[in-house]
């Protein structure tokens, strides 16, 4: 069973890490694909991005990290994928990525199997990461604390993103 794991991991968060490692624990192969959008600007380039998902995910086997461009479903398809992983977590996602889930299937024929979050990690997403860093990384220089990011990404996230606000800032 080969099972995908997709997701724009602008930048890859501690609920991500939660979901591959649950993934990882279903099948001996899961591939973890960045979305690389020509037409959206992220915060970190498809590169970065995937390397710290491969940095966070050092020792761990059977987890591959690529990028991928264009419709997930054709991807899927390309790479012989089982099932899409998502992590649901709550009812607002489950509605969207039920939409989704059945549009994968519609184009490529492939299902999509919903992870439920932790309920300790359903509060963190990309945009409140970007939010939150881009407020207290440039407020370092003056003292502010940003442990409280621990609590939302892996440690070279969090240092990647004290970089790039504390040298824009
Ligand atoms: O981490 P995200 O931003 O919730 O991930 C969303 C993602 C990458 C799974 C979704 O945007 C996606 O599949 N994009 C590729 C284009 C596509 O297939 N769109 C949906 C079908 S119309």
């Amino acid at each position: 069973m080969i099972l995908l794991y997709p997701g724009s991991f602008d930048p890859v968060t501690l609920g991500h890490i939660d979901i591959i490692r649950r993934a990882a624990g279903l099948s001996g192969r899961l591939i973890v694909a960045v979305l690389d959008n020509p037409h959206k600007v992220p915060l970190f380039t498809a590169e970065e991005r995937m390397a710290f998902l491969r940095e966070a995910l050092r020792g761990e086997t059977g987890i591959e990290v690529a990028a991928f461009s264009g419709l997930l479903a054709e991807y899927a398809q390309k790479r012989g994928v089982t099932a899409i992983i998502r992590g649901v977590r709550g009812t607002e996602d489950l509605t969207s990525e039920a939409q989704y889930a059945w549009h994968n299937r519609l184009f490529g024929g492939t299902e999509t199997l919903f992870i439920p979050s932790d309920p300790a990690l359903s509060h963190i997403s990309g945009r409140i990461v970007r939010e939150a860093a881009a407020h207290i990384c440039p407020n370092i220089q003056t003292g502010f604390d940003d442990s409280v990011l621990r609590q939302l990404v892996t440690d070279n996230v969090r240092t990647a993103l004290r970089q790039k606000f504390i040298t824009k800032g």
